[in-house]
């Protein structure tokens, strides 16, 4: 017989069923159905929500778009936005802080979400709520930062309704709030123990209500939970305006910072920056070239990818070796799965290169993950060497051999024909600029001459 103290909640929008299903009827994502207990999931979401709303908005009214200039006076497309103070923070998020707005800033634990919020806070002050750890330590981070600790106002609370009570009582003092983490806040109002889904979902509808009512910017940090886990960020994309994600290599110290949804802004610039010993730091154009310069390796090639409208020159290494298991491996960091498997096949196929018989082992440098195609070229060419046991050599020239160190950019089709890609000009720029030659050819047949 059915358990009735379980119920079943998709990790993607939050739904719930009382049956399982390889498919959410309500989102369409496929395997996001989650077991979980009825204690966990909470269920007096709907009866508190409408509750919520006539709290927070008074009676109910209609609102003619023609009179809002007048109601509110502000024009429209001046609303108020505010500078981050940090440059790689503004990028991303196109016109600055929009007064008012509820970002969701998410990423995995450790790395580096508190840091930076802490410095947005240094830089402009504000409101620090902190569910997760001390006022001590949080000051502890302040001094380590070098920041000025008369710019946090500390609220130390995992409630949703003391924070509402607070933020009454101070309208108009903040510009901005930071409320570390989602998963650490809860509500009366609602049933379910902290970390559920229907503790998040309550707590960030709350957030958001309070951002336009108050019209204060609030920083929602959400982690990042391992895949198959409920109550993630996810859970919340759709809620708020802008939903910032925190990347990178743990092990490595490049952090990327990714617009995935901006009501109010572009979604394809990223800033970036680098974690070190006091904080983060913001990595300029001129330094984003990830490479060092010198002589090309055996393995190793050179290639130009996007990150937002910005080129940065990266290097793919590849490791073929002879394998002896039965089922040859294939171990790729940074490129995507699928993708590094049809460049494999297109190498066996176009480069006659029997990698059935090999292992293959791929990596990015500085813990990069390429989204695009235009890696492709790059990842044959380094498999190409690694199976040679030879270095690529730089690109002929009319009057004979150039001495600058090649660069492969481009799109490999299944039949091994290279593509140009876009912001073709901006790479190559890129990559003559650091003193480097981009190869330039047809199919990729071109790399057994
Ligand atoms: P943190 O911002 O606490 O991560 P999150 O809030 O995303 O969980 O960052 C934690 C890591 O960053 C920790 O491993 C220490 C490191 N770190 C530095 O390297 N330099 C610094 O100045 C700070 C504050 C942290
Ligand atoms: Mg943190």
């Amino acid at each position: 017989m059915k358990n009735k103290e379980t119920i079943f909640v998709c990790n993607n929008c939050g739904n719930e069923f009382s049956k399982w299903m390889g498919q959410c009827s309500s989102c369409g994502e496929w395997n996001s159905l989650k077991e979980v207990s009825a204690k966990f999931l909470g269920n007096s979401k709907t009866k508190n929500q409408t509750k919520i709303i006539n709290r927070v908005e008074g009676k109910l009214e209609v609102k003619n778009l023609a009179n809002l200039h007048q109601d509110f006076g502000v024009a429209m497309e001046n609303v108020g936005t505010f500078s981050t103070g940090i440059s790689e923070f503004n990028r991303v998020l196109g016109k600055g802080i929009v007064q008012g707005s509820a970002v969701l800033f998410a990423g995995e634990p450790g790395i580096g979400k508190s840091t930076l919020l802490t410095q947005l806070v240094g830089k402009i002050g504000g409101l620090y709520v902190a569910g997760e750890e001390s006022a001590e330590q949080i000051g502890l981070r302040v001094k380590r930062l070098g920041l000025n600790p008369n710019n946090f106002d500390i609220l130390g609370t995992n409630s949703i309704d003391e924070l509402e009570d607070f933020l009454n009582r101070t309208q108009n003092v903040y510009k901005i709030a930071v409320v570390d983490s989602i998963q650490v806040m809860s509500s009366e109002n609602t049933s379910g123990v902290i970390g559920s889904v229907s503790q998040i979902k309550e707590s960030a509808f709350r957030l958001i209500q309070m951002a336009k009512k108050f019209g204060i910017a609030i920083f929602i940090v959400g982690h990042v939970t391992k895949d198959g886990d409920i109550a993630g960020p996810k859970l919340l994309e759709h809620m708020v305006d802008t939903v910032l994600y925190f990347e990178g290599e743990k092990n490595g110290d490049l952090r990327i910072l990714r617009t995935s949804k901006n009501r109010f802004g572009p979604t394809d610039e990223v800033g970036v920056f680098k974690m070190e010993e006091k904080g983060l730091r913001e990595i300029k154009s001129e330094e984003i070239n990830l490479i060092e310069n010198g002589e090309s390796k055996i393995g190793s090639a050179i290639t130009v990818v996007m990150e937002g409208t910005r080129p940065m020159m990266l290097e793919i290494q590849a490791l073929v070796i002879e394998s002896f298991a039965p089922m040859p491996k294939r171990i790729f960091a940074g490129i995507d799965y699928n993708r590094g498997q049809l460049i494999t096949a297109i190498a066996q196929k176009s480069l006659g290169i029997p990698l059935y018989k090999y292992d293959v082992f791929i990596s990015v440098t500085g813990g990069i993950k390429i989204e695009e195609t235009a890696a492709d070229l790059a990842v044959l060419a380094a498999i190409w060497s690694s199976y040679k046991n030879l270095p690529l050599t730089p690109p002929l020239t009319k009057g004979g051999e150039s001495k600058s160190l090649p660069v492969y950019i481009g799109e490999v089709s299944l039949l091994g024909e290279v593509k140009k890609v876009r912001n073709w000009e901006k790479r190559q720029k890129e990559a003559t600029g650091l003193g480097r030659k981009v190869v330039e050819m047809k199919n990729v047949r071109a790399l057994l001459h």
